[in-house]
């Protein structure tokens, strides 16, 4: 049976004309002459309001016609006469696809927590929130590949089983097929992965970066965007244990150019939100408006939802180095009562505290810091040549050519560098923080075989999502989240 969409019947069906839509029932409302039941097929936020008149449906229809009910209208398309929707759908004929008994059925028509949700993650898709927040993640995704297309790169697909520890952080989840209670075991006592299904210890990926480099010094400019894991046992509202990560890789950019490119790209695709999601976003920026409404007044955000995307793709983002960062935070109203709980030096590893100070009290704006210390950087980054120096002509090092970049509300929501193209300097490092070249010698053939300046980033995508929704944890973005002690959906 030929059906239309809600969203093409809000957004132009005409009236008088004859028509089939599907959906669940959000609600359903009795008067004393109509029944007005507000259908949802997913298409849109909006409900088609469906009308009968009392009496017209058969007492065994109308008593399956709950919330969360799955049904099938015919009807005519009509002005409304109520107020709230232009047009309603008069019902001519119901078939109803699947009841939902109302005494089980764990969504009603009232506002239920964002933690109560989680436990129902199978059915949250059907609540307004997490559907606007699945479409709005749809539209970002789609725009991340148009924005690569357009602007001449290659989507390269990255293992997702790998050998190797691309960030050298050792936070990977094992890939076996050995029994677990009885694993081959080598002379020495360990187990033996030889005997695995890859012939050797295999892990999910952590980052495709390494494999992107091997496509950008043949294609040019490449990205990837697949699934990421990582065994941190952080139980934030910021870390999944499975999350989708943006990877482009160029050659011949330099810092400056990967900056460039990391700014121009993420208010692309938030432009490309605000363009495509209007309905969506206006019902996620109410949402927050009322969430706010909850919190003490200096807690509140001065901005809207949509302010905030706006004031974004509109503003230059702020560029620092690490060496600067470090001394505003030093002399930062926090640094100097005490405030914050990890002291401020150089060379400590920026806690959020410290990026959402920057960004959130002091900017105001989206930060870009660079050039970190090279101890707390991964042994891939390019090592900067000069020391650096703050304003009093203190002098530190070394630093690598790294680029964070940090969000309102988020931290850090990219993390990227140049890469280091010379073949000894990267060696010496490997051998410093204990990387076998044995393991990756294919890397190291991009440094002995024509190497070139290159350089790229990570975006994760499911903190973009977070940005741009407003939502405060990183498990309401996600369809089905993957942290600890959290795999049931
Ligand atoms: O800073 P990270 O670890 O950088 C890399 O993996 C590089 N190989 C990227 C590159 O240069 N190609 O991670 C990049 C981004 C972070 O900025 C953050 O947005 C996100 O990935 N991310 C996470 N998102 C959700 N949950 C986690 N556990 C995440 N860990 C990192
Ligand atoms: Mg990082």
């Amino acid at each position: 049976m030929a059906y239309k969409s809600i969203k093409s019947v809000l957004s132009g069906a005409e009236a008088g004309s004859e028509l089939t839509v599907k959906g669940w029932v959000r609600t359903k409302r009795e008067s004393k002459n109509a029944i007005f039941v507000a259908l949802n097929d997913g298409s849109t936020i909006n409900n088609l309001q469906a009308v009968a008149e009392a009496g017209q449906l058969p007492d065994d229809t109308l008593r399956l016609i709950t919330t969360g009910a799955c049904l099938a209208v015919t009807g005519t398309l009509v002005e409304s006469q109520g107020s709230g929707q232009a047009v309603e759908l008069k019902i001519g004929e119901v078939h109803i696809y699947g009841p939902a008994d109302p005494e089980k059925y764990p969504l009603q028509p009232k506002r239920h927590s964002l933690e109560f949700l989680r436990e129902i993650a199978h059915l949250r898709p059907r609540t307004n929130t997490f559907s606007a927040i699945l479409r709005v993640r749809h539209a970002l995704a789609f725009a991340v590949h148009k924005y690569y297309n357009d602007n001449g790169f290659f989507y390269l697909n990255t293992p997702i089983i790998t050998a190797s520890d691309a960030e050298g952080a050792g936070e990977m989840f094992r890939v076996s097929t050995l029994d677990p209670l009885n694993p081959p075991k080598t002379e020495d006592g360990k187990i033996d992965y030889s005997q695995d299904f890859f012939g050797r210890e295999t892990n999910l990926t952590v980052s495709g970066q390494l494999e992107g480099e091997l496509g950008a010094l043949a294609l040019g400019k490449i990205y990837t965007f697949g699934p990421t894991f990582r065994a941190e046992n952080s139980n934030t509202t910021r870390h999944l244990a499975e999350f989708w990560m943006i990877e482009p890789e160029m050659a011949f950019y330099e810092l400056e150019d990967n900056m460039a490119l990391a700014e121009d790209f993420v208010k692309s695709v938030i432009r490309y939100a605000l363009d495509h999601c209007a309905d969506d976003l206006a019902f996620l920026e109410n949402r927050l408006i009322e969430e706010e409404k909850t919190k003490k007044k200096e807690e509140q955000s001065e901005l809207t939802l949509l302010e905030k995307l706006r004031f974004v793709v509109d503003n230059d983002f702020e560029r620092l180095t690490y060496t600067e960062a470090v001394e505003i935070l030093r002399n930062s109203k926090p640094a100097k009562k005490g405030q914050f709980q990890y002291e401020v030096g150089w060379g400590i590893d920026l806690q959020s505290e410290h990026e959402r100070y920057l960004v959130e009290k002091h900017f105001k704006k989206p930060v870009i810091l660079t050039n970190y210390p090279r101890a707390i950087k991964s042994f891939y980054m390019k090592q900067d040549n000069e020391p650096a120096t703050n304003s009093r002509g203190e002098v530190f090092g070394p630093t690598v050519r790294a680029m964070d970049v940090l969000f309102p509300g988020i931290g850090e929501i990219i993390g990227g560098s140049q890469r280091e193209d010379d073949l000894d300097k990267l060696t010496t490092r490997m051998a410093e923080v204990g990387i076998d070249p044995e393991a990756i010698w294919w890397y190291l053939d991009t440094r002995r075989f024509g190497t070139a300046p290159h350089a790229g980033f990570g975006l994760g995508f499911e903190r973009l999502v977070l940005f741009v929704t407003g939502m405060g944890n990183i498990r309401d973005v996600i369809p089905f989240p993957r942290a600890p002690k959290q795999a049931e959906f």
